[in-house]
């Protein structure tokens, strides 16, 4: 969706990014753009570093070296306020937990009404023009444990959604639906993408990968092996790791 505009602005800027766990690098030297509008789909072998990559920009996990910014802000020095940063940046993980105890609907509001300190009657307004665009509208007053996981996930995502993000990061949301719930939960994603969202997206679905990315970053042993626009990169990659990574995935 990016590549149609000729001077894209940087949202997110990510540059020489060392991230460790006990002195043993998860990340090494991670340089990314991500313009607006853009869908970056983020693949790679597991353990490769592709969650930490996200937990780091949006502070989940502080980093030894290296800058996070978002909109030309440096993020990831001292004194950033994270509550403020994780309004404009929302995260959906493959368990984002509802609260079980709250109706979907007041699971989405709880952001708007107590961190954003907004209106009910507006927050409550696009949070239903959310759930209908997901075609939840008719499960807003049910409870998490009567939801489908597909519905869940589609319901964590507008829990983010409303909350007005500039930018949105998701983390295999699809890993643990069965086959049949998969579908819709793309679904979601790709109409996303067409609205324009920025995004960054961990997934092992290649398919959508290859259908929603405006480019694919390759991830392995913590470092971005390559950085291509997806028609090249599921053609034919560049590196031997790209290629031995993609066979993985030729039987499916
Ligand atoms: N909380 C943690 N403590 C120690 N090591 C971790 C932690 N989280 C991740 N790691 C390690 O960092 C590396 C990258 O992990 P991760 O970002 O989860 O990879 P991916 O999401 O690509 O599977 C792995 O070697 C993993 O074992
Ligand atoms: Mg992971």
């Amino acid at each position: 969706m990016a590549k149609l505009n000729k001077n894209p602005e940087v949202l997110l800027e990510i540059s020489r990014l060392r991230k460790e766990y006990d002195g043993v690098p998860a990340l090494k030297d991670v340089s990314l753009k991500v313009t607006k509008h853009e869908a970056l789909v983020v693949l790679g072998p597991s353990g490769c570093g592709k969650s930490t990559l996200l937990r780091c920009i949006n502070g989940l996990e502080g980093i030894q070296a290296g800058e996070i910014k978002l909109d030309g802000r440096v993020i990831s020095g001292e004194g950033t306020d994270w509550r403020l940063i994780r309004q404009k940046i929302g995260m959906v993980f493959q368990s984002y937990e509802l609260f079980p105890h709250m109706t979907v609907l007041d699971n989405i509001l709880l952001g708007p009404l107590k961190v954003q300190k907004r209106q009910r009657a507006e927050a409550e307004e696009a949070a239903k023009a959310l759930l209908d665009r997901v075609g939840l509208y008719d499960k807003r007053g049910a409870f998490p444990r009567q939801l489908s996981g597909g519905q869940k996930q589609r319901a964590a995502i507008i829990r983010a959604l409303v909350m007005e993000p500039e930018l949105m990061l998701f983390d295999e949301i699809t890993a643990a639906l069965d086959p049949e719930m998969v579908r819709e939960v793309l679904d979601v994603m790709l109409g996303l993408v067409q609205s324009g969202m920025t995004m960054i997206i961990v997934t092992h679905e290649m398919q959508f990968a290859k259908a929603a990315a405006d480019q694919i970053v390759f991830m392995d042993g913590g470092e971005i092996i390559e950085e291509t626009p997806p028609e090249d990169f599921f053609a034919r990659p560049k590196t031997e790791r790209g290629c031995r990574f993609l066979n993985i995935f030729q039987f499916e």
